[in-house]
């Protein structure tokens, strides 16, 4: 069968078409006959290594999800699976003989899931490791769901980083799906276009608005989760953004600071915000509190209660500094009830 390997690291370039043998399928695997190939950055940053020229042994067949049909299955796999079009993730991750840049792919039978009829190999091919990326962004939050689906966020918000990228967009789409209300970040018109219509119900222009004051403006309580694809750019919003138990889920930091340099400055986004909470609380702690509304004197009532023994009986309570409620559960409302017929 035809493949797609590369034994040397280094830019497309090092990818060879080859002639490979049939991968025979092992115990608990299935075989795939790979339609479309999905390639997703761990795919060319694999490919590329830290250094170009370093070897690769063996040989490396890339790209980790894909879509096709499954033609074989090993011991102890449901006969019933051959024939059926499924989409399959992370074929490549440890597999030098795995990835789905070949005509067949085996993988473990857990990687394989069922493409319905009506979904195009292109879409199944496209789900992989951006939407298991956005699914688990999703479910970290400490009070939230650890699966997604209708209703699984209902009444909470989400902020997606990125929008219209990849991962992005998948968070979108399954932040939607599960119900809850979506905040997204863009650089530009085009691209709030494409978050609106994977379901975004608000979209920042983050070139041209204040993203900490629109989120403020949306989610005055914060948002429950923040989905991060450039945590150095956007740490005022992290901490701005998030109520307590809230989370930022952080997949990505191309181009960014190192790790230590990135935490020390969300450390020092949290504690301007935690100061800034502190200043507002103290604020409002010293503000005047209003005037209680004055109940009526009970002697004002008394006319009134002349008329209606019900009345009577309330205003003989609140002279005792009782509550209907307690009246109610203690039996004294019937004694009240006779004094009442006394006065009257
Ligand atoms: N794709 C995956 O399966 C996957 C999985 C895990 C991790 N990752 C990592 O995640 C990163 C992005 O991958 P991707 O495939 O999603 O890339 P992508 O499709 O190119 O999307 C990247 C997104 O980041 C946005 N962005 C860049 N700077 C931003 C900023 N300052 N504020 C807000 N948004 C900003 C870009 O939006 P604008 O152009 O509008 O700025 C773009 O939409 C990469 O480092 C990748 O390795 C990817």
């Amino acid at each position: 069968m035809r493949a797609i390997e590369y034994s040397v690291t280094g830019e497309p370039d090092v990818l060879t078409l080859v002639d490979r043998p049939l991968t025979e399928v092992g115990p608990g695997e299935v075989r795939v006959r790979i339609h479309r190939s999905g390639v997703n950055p761990t795919d060319w940053k694999s490919r590329r290594g830290n250094e170009a020229g370093t070897a690769v042994h063996p040989a490396q067949v890339p790209n980790q999800d894909g879509a096709g049909v499954v033609d074989a299955v090993g011991q102890g796999v449901d006969v019933a699976l051959t024939g059926r079009r499924v989409w399959l993730w992370e074929a490549a991750y440890q597999r030098p003989a795995g990835g789905t840049a070949q005509e067949y792919a085996v993988v473990p039978v857990r990687h394989v899931m069922p493409l319905p009829d009506d979904a195009s190999y292109d879409l199944g091919a496209a789900l992989g490791v951006p939407f298991l990326t956005a699914h688990r962004c999703l479910t970290v939050t400490e009070d939230g769901p650890d699966r997604l689906g209708p209703g699984r966020l209902a009444g909470r918000t989400v902020l997606v980083a990125g929008g219209a990228g990849a991962v992005g967009n998948a968070a979108i789409q399954l932040a939607r799906w599960s119900d809850a209300t979506v905040i997204t970040t863009v650089s530009g018109p085009e691209k709030g276009n494409l978050a609106g219509l994977a379901g975004a119900d608000h979209v920042i222009d983050y070139k041209q608005q204040d993203v900490v004051a629109e989120v403020r403006a949306i989610a005055p309580g914060g948002v429950n989760t923040i989905v991060e694809v450039w945590p150095a750019a956007s740490a005022p919003v992290g901490a701005a953004g998030t109520p307590p138990h809230g989370s930022v889920a952080v997949y990505a930091t191309d181009g960014g600071p190192t790790t230590k340099e990135l935490f020390e400055g969300l450390a020092e986004a949290y504690r301007r915000e935690i100061k800034r909470r502190r200043h507002l609380e103290e604020a409002r702690r010293r503000a005047p509190s209003p005037p209680h509304p004055q109940s009526p004197p009970v002697r004002a009532l008394w006319p009134a209660a002349a008329e209606s023994l019900t009345l009577k009986v309330m205003v003989l309570a609140r002279m005792a500094d009782l509550t209907m409620i307690f009246l109610a559960t203690t039996g004294v409302t019937f004694v009240l009830s006779a004094v009442a017929i006394l006065v009257r």
